[in-house]
């Protein structure tokens, strides 16, 4: 089996690293957090934490200014320049070809680990 790597040849999912603290990300609001080089933005959407690359896949907006929303009962992320819409939880982009990456998260006695 093939293994993924990021590019600088680390394993995907290989390093899990404390980003912060969950009273740090404000619900309904980005905060980017440098991991190793890596910009990405973590969201706080009804207590439920999410982390996505911080760079639109498209223009490479900064996502973490991009505006969370909810509709038909699934919450939205709007990238803040051109408005494409991505699902916080899978990365998957309303427009064919822009899905964006996200990490695995955990969050144990109040404190965010993202796999990368
Ligand atoms: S930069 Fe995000 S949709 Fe264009």
């Amino acid at each position: 089996m093939l293994e993924k790597t990021d590019t600088d040849g680390v394993a995907v999912g290989d390093r899990r690293v404390l980003v912060g603290t969950t009273d740090e990300v404000t619900p309904g609001r980005g905060k980017v957090i440098d991991c190793s080089g890596r910009e990405i933005a973590i969201f706080n959407i009804g207590g439920q934490f999410h982390a996505l690359d911080n760079l639109c896949p498209h223009k490479e907006a900064p996502l973490e200014d991009g505006l969370l929303v909810r509709e038909e009962g699934r919450d939205w992320l709007v990238c803040p320049w051109h408005r494409f819409l991505f699902d916080p939880c899978t990365g998957k982009c309303d427009r064919p070809g822009f899905d964006t990456r996200v990490y695995p998260l955990s969050v144990e006695s109040g404190r965010i680990y993202v796999e990368v």
